[in-house]
C-alpha cells in the first residue's frame, strides 16, 4: 500500500527536569520518531516580538554593526509575572523558577539576542547557530554559579495550596551569564524572572557603552547616560531607543533622556496577534521547525542550569531571599547588578 501523509508530535515542556532526564526522555522519544518529527514547543518562540528580533536583528542593517562587544556594555532580560503560582504549587513546588522559566524561556530570549546571523532562515541553519550561543556560555560549577544569581521566594508562597510548609523552592531568579565568543567576551547577560511581581512585562534591554568623552559643562564626576535598546515582548509590544536630547531653551550641558518609540498597536490598524501557541502549531502542522526546540538546544540549557539548581536544592549555598508581592524582587538582585556597576532598569 502507498504510504501518503506523515507524522508528527508536538511535545510541550517541561523537557525532563535535568540533563540526565532529558536525554532518558529523548531517547524514549527516539525509539518511535525521528527528530525531524519531533516539535518541542517553547511557547515564547510563538510570540509576535519574539520572532520580530530576528526581522529587528537580520534586516536591518544599522544595528548590527554595534551589536558587539565593542558597543554594548550589557543585556538585561526581564520577564516579570505579576501572578502567583496560583492552583499549580504542586507542581510549581517540584520545578521552581529555574526549571519552569529560566532553562527555557529567558535562554531562548538570550539565544536569539546573542546568536550569530544565519545564512538562511531554513529551521536548521537558524537552530544551529542558537545552539552555538549556549555552547558558547562559560559554565560554572554550582558554587560558582549560585555566587552569581540571586534567589527569592515571595512572602506566603509556602501557604500556597499544594506546597509544602519549609518549603525552599524559590520562585524568583536573577543571574550574570557571560557568553565566551568573539562577539560577547566581557558583556554580561543578567536575567531575571519571577513571580507576584509588581507588573506582567517582558523586555530586553541593550545597553551600549557611555561615550567615551564629555564635551558638556557638568558637574565634576557626572557622566552622560548610555543609549539603550528596550525591546517589549508584552504587554504593547514596542521598541524604545533611548538618546539624550538637549533640553529647550537651556545651555548645552543641559539634557535630558528621549525616546524614539515604536509600538506595534498604534503602528498597525486593526492589529490582530495571534496567541503563541496559534502560531506555532500552525508551523507544526506545516512541518517548519525553526519555532520549535532541538534536542541538543535542551541539552545544553540543561547543562548551563543544573549546576545552579544543585546548589539550590542545598539550603545553605546562598540566602534565599523573601520578597513582598508586588515588588520587583529582592533587593539582593539590585546589589548582584550594582556590584558590576550596573541597574536593572530605568522605567523612561
Ligand atoms: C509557562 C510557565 O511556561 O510560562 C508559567 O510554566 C508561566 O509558570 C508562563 O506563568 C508565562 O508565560 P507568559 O506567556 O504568560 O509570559
Amino acid at each position: 500500500m502507498k504510504r501518503t501523509g506523515w507524522r508528527r508530535v508536538v511535545i510541550e515542556k517541561p523537557f525532563g527536569n535535568d540533563l540526565k532526564s532529558a536525554v532518558e526522555l529523548d531517547s524514549l522519544v527516539g525509539e518511535v520518531f525521528d527528530e525531524r518529527q519531533v516539535f518541542r514547543i517553547d511557547h515564547y518562540l510563538g510570540k509576535h516580538m519574539v520572532q520580530n528580533l530576528l526581522v529587528f536583528r537580520f534586516a536591518n542593517a544599522i544595528f548590527e554593526p554595534l551589536w558587539n562587544r565593542n558597543y554594548i556594555d550589557n543585556v538585561r532580560i526581564t520577564v516579570a509575572e505579576s501572578l502567583t503560582v496560583e492552583d499549580r504549587g504542586s507542581y510549581y513546588n517540584e520545578s521552581g523558577v529555574v526549571r519552569d522559566m529560566v532553562q527555557n524561556h529567558l535562554l531562548q530570549l538570550l539565544t536569539l539576542v546573542a546568536m550569530e546571523p544565519p545564512n538562511n532562515a531554513d529551521s536548521e541553519s537558524l537552530r544551529n547557530k542558537k545552539v552555538e550561543v549556549l555552547q558558547a556560555i562559560r559554565r560554572h560549577d554550582g558554587f560558582e554559579m549560585a555566587q552569581n544569581a540571586v534567589r527569592g521566594q515571595y512572602r506566603g508562597y509556602v501557604a500556597e495550596n499544594g506546597v509544602p510548609e519549609g518549603s525552599i523552592t524559590p520562585t524568583y531568579a536573577a543571574l550574570r551569564l557571560d557568553v565566551d565568543n568573539w562577539r560577547w567576551r566581557d558583556v554580561p547577560f543578567y536575567l531575571r524572572t519571577g513571580k507576584a511581581m509588581a507588573e506582567k512585562t517582558s523586555e530586553i534591554v541593550i545597553e551600549f557603552q557611555k561615550p567615551p568623552h564629555s564635551m558638556f559643562p557638568f558637574t565634576f564626576g557626572e557622566e552622560i547616560p548610555s543609549n539603550f535598546l528596550r525591546i517589549t515582548l508584552q504587554p504593547n509590544e514596542g521598541i524604545h531607543l533611548g538618546f539624550q536630547t538637549k533640553t529647550p531653551d537651556t545651555d548645552m550641558g543641559s539634557m535630558e533622556r528621549t525616546n524614539l518609540e515604536f509600538h506595534y498597536r498604534s503602528a498597525f490598524r486593526d492589529l490582530s496577534i495571534p496567541e503563541d501557541y496559534e502560531r506555532l502549531l500552525q508551523d507544526a502542522l506545516l512541518g517548519d521547525a525553526s519555532l520549535f526546540i532541538r534536542n541538543d538546544h535542551i541539552e545544553e540549557a540543561w547543562k548551563i542550569v543544573d549546576p545552579l539548581i544543585e546548589a539550590w536544592t542545598e539550603a545553605d549555598t546562598s540566602p534565599l531571599h523573601i520578597y513582598e508581592p508586588g515588588s520587583w524582587g529582592p533587593a539582593a538582585a539590585d546589589e548582584l547588578l550594582a556590584r558590576d556597576g550596573r541597574e536593572w532598569l530605568r522605567r523612561d
